[in-house]
């Protein structure tokens, strides 16, 4: 069980990478040009968000499925146990909660470029947030596990 949700859990890292950084670029593109909002954006948004999500019920699993998690105040002196204990789940959490919070009050933002900057800002920081805890885990950035 273990294996096949960290492996699924790897290959979604693909799919929220390439929606989150097109959604990114878009933002980004939409905020400078001022660009009416489009309903291409709205649904990479949603893909995005449910790809996302589906991350956060397998990382929530893992967290207590996966032998790399033990829960010993002993993880804490040690870099690998306390980056899967503490580091990776925080940094990630606090990303699903940025893009979380940036598609839901966004809907409230009539201006369609202070929409694209809101999206621009709040993905923006997730985006990095997440190569940043990647890189970290000292997995390689692009890998898949060996089995
Ligand atoms: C944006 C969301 C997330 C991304 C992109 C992501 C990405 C990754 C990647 C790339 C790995 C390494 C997979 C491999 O070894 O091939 C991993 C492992 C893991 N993730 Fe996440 N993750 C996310 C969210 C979460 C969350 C929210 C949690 C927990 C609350 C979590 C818990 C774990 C655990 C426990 C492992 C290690 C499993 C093991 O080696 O046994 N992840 N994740």
């Amino acid at each position: 069980m273990h294996s096949l949700l960290l492996l699924t859990h790897s290959v979604f890292r693909y799919f929220a990478l390439i929606f989150l950084i097109l959604f990114v670029f878009r933002s980004f593109m939409g905020w400078i040009n001022k660009t009416p909002y489009n309903s291409l954006d709205d649904k990479l948004g949603l893909w995005l968000f449910m790809v996302i999500h589906t991350q956060l019920v397998l990382g929530l699993i893992l967290f207590f499925v996966s032998p790399n998690v033990v829960f010993s105040g002993a993880s804490m002196k040690d870099a690998t146990a306390r980056y899967w204990l503490v580091e990776h789940s925080s940094m990630m959490l606090i990303s699903i909660v940025l893009i979380t919070v940036a598609r839901l009050t966004v809907k409230k933002v009539a201006d369609a470029a202070a929409k694209y900057k809101k999206l621009f800002i709040y993905n923006g920081i997730a985006l990095l947030l997440i190569v940043v805890a990647i890189m970290q885990s000292g997995r390689g950035f692009v890998s898949l596990p060996s089995y």
